[in-house]
């Protein structure tokens, strides 16, 4: 048996050991960009931390599952709670990376019972390593972390981010960026919906919402609502979902402005 220590410590190597490989495949200028299903930008690095970090956590945990943003992306996996599950972005933010931006991480989090006990979102870009364990805090680095204490939403800065495959849903995207634009300072679209999560955390953003994968969102919620943020969504879970995996209509802000900004969001949408 492993503790969560014990855990975090592997997961949290793990995020550095794809770090590196990530940061020397572009510095190598050895990308070669796909796209899966015609729009979705997928580059060799996706797969190859991909497949560094599942194959670690299968050689260590043999019986625990993995959901893996290319080697495993079934997400019905995260209605299962009967047994231990990794939930893995090997690269958040990969339309950054393939521009050679800096907004990119790497995203691990291990859920027991439907809840993530524990999870790691590393930039290693810009070498900063969020993390946090369940009931214990969360980090940037080993600095621990605090959202902003913001009570004006005129005077707050927002992220958000659009899926690949905007067009269908582009009028209820422009409803809401609308709605939410008319009431904030300003509104950021950076690109890493796991960093924007954890940029809340530490009080460079004010509040976060979207509709992503679990694997955007697992490991950076849990260090977000360990820094004292606000963690919901702006309409109703989906019944099979567990709520804490389900990145739909996500809605992530320091507390004073989540109630507002809730409001705002159903009546745009
Ligand atoms: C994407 C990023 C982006 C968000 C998209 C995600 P990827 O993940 O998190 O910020 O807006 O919805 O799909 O494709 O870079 O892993
Ligand atoms: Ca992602
Ligand atoms: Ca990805």
């Amino acid at each position: 048996m492993s503790s969560i220590d014990d855990i975090h410590h592997f997961a949290t190597e793990l995020a550095e050991k794809a770090g590196d490989l990530i940061v020397e495949l572009r510095s190598m200028q050895r990308l070669n960009v796909d796209f899966k299903a015609g729009i979705e930008l997928v580059t060799n690095a996706d797969i190859a931390a991909d497949k560094l970090i599942s194959d670690a956590i299968r050689a260590r945990f043999p019986d625990h599952r993995i959901l893996a943003e290319e080697s495993a992306p079934d997400i019905a996996a995260i209605a299962d709670t009967s047994t231990p599950l990794w939930i893995i972005d090997p690269i958040d933010g990969t339309v950054n990376y393939a521009h050679h931006h800096p907004q990119v991480a790497i995203s691990i989090a291990y859920a027991e019972r439907g809840k993530v006990q524990t999870g790691v979102v590393y930039n290693p870009f810009q070498a900063e390593l969020f993390s946090a364990i369940r009931g214990q805090g969360s980090w940037l680095n080993d600095q621990p972390l605090r959202v902003s204490a913001l009570h004006e939403l005129n005077r707050a800065l927002i992220a958000t981010g659009f899926p690949y495959n905007k067009k269908p849903v582009l009028p209820l995207l422009m409803s809401r960026l609308q709605a939410v634009l008319e009431n904030c300072a300003d509104v950021r679209r950076l690109g890493s919906a796991a960093l924007d999560i954890c940029w809340v955390a530490m009080g460079r953003l004010d509040a976060y919402y979207e509709t992503v994968s679990p694997w955007d969102c697992a490991a950076a919620v849990l260090i977000a609502r360990e820094a004292g943020a606000k963690c919901g969504h702006f309409m109703p879970v989906p019944e099979h979902m567990p709520e804490e995996l389900c990145g739909e209509n996500l809605l992530i802000s320091t507390p004073a402005l989540y109630n507002d900004l809730q409001e705002i969001l159903q009546a745009a949408s």
